[in-house]
């Protein structure tokens, strides 16, 4: 039977993806923010997943005002790079896994969580991002990805609790798919952010700190959180980290923190990246 093996959340800030593509990572603003992914890569290189379960959102580029869908599970055999105002990344296409997507799909849309099937869908910097400070810069991605896309642009957004009960889902949808894959899930966006009105350019450390301490030792009080105060301690942007809850509800109880790495700035919010290993 497949299973999860790990979670890894992180930010998935654009900036950093055209500080990686324009060769700028060791510049003195972006080197401390691509030092903390030395452990990842390592750890991903040592760990080598069959599959990744990539929780993001989308930022209007597969999905308009026209159709804005809660969840959204890529089904395709392959995504292409979005082009996002500047042209696509500079990436590999990201290729999919139609037998595990379309298992999870089934097993969480009769578990009562209503899923969108999306058969094509091409993925912006939420998901090409993450997977950049992952694997760096290789001429293919080393393993087979699965985008759940999340909406949390438009209100309302999902609760962060219905988050962290579809992450639960995920699991029982793994644990349920035949072949022996060992399968990461990855929550993406975040963390503490505010990109328009009177506050942007709000960062909250002391909460972004907390939520890092509690998706290792309380997720449940996490998933309490309420929509009014994301936006208050969080900023509005802030509300991404419900993706963060997804991640973490596809884990269980007792799991080992490897690697943690928050700093301000980097372009308009903190970086937060966590990896979440099952004992
Ligand atoms: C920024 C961060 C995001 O998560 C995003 O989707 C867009 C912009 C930023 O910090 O500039
Ligand atoms: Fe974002």
């Amino acid at each position: 039977m497949a299973k999860i093996i790990a979670g890894v959340a992180t930010s998935h800030i654009p900036a950093v993806g055209a500080a990686l593509d324009l060769g700028k990572t060791q510049e003195p603003y972006w080197q401390p923010v691509f030092q903390g992914y030395e452990k990842a890569k390592e750890w991903f290189k040592e760990t080598k997943p069959d599959a990744i379960i990539l929780i993001y959102n989308d930022h209007a580029s597969a999905f308009s005002l026209e159709m804005i869908p809660t969840f959204a599970i890529g089904c395709a055999d392959q995504f292409a790079p979005a082009d996002e105002g500047w042209g696509p990344r500079p990436v590999p296409v990201v290729k999919g896994y139609p037998e595990l997507a379309w298992h999870i799909a089934q097993s969480t849309i009769l578990d009562e969580f209503d899923m969108t099937i999306i058969n094509k869908m091409d993925v912006d910097h939420g998901l090409t991002v993450p997977l950049s400070l992952m694997f760096g810069q290789p001429t293919e991605w080393p393993c087979r990805i699965i985008p759940l896309a999340v909406n949390v642009v438009q209100y309302p957004p999902p609760t962060g609790n219905r988050c962290y009960n579809l992450g639960k889902a995920i699991r029982r949808a793994v644990e349920s798919f035949g072949p022996d894959e060992r399968v990461v899930i990855m929550g993406t966006g975040g963390m503490s952010h505010q990109l328009q009105g009177p506050r942007a350019g709000f960062i909250n450390s002391e909460f972004d700190k907390a939520f890092l301490d509690g998706l290792t030792k309380d997720p449940e009080a996490l998933a309490k959180i309420s929509h009014l105060t994301y936006v208050q301690e969080a900023g509005s942007e802030g509300i991404e980290l419900v993706m963060w809850l997804i991640m973490r509800g596809a884990l269980s109880q007792e799991l080992k923190e490897v690697h943690r790495h928050y700093h301000v700035p980097a372009s308009n919010t903190a970086v937060g990246h966590i990896i979440l290993e099952e004992i």
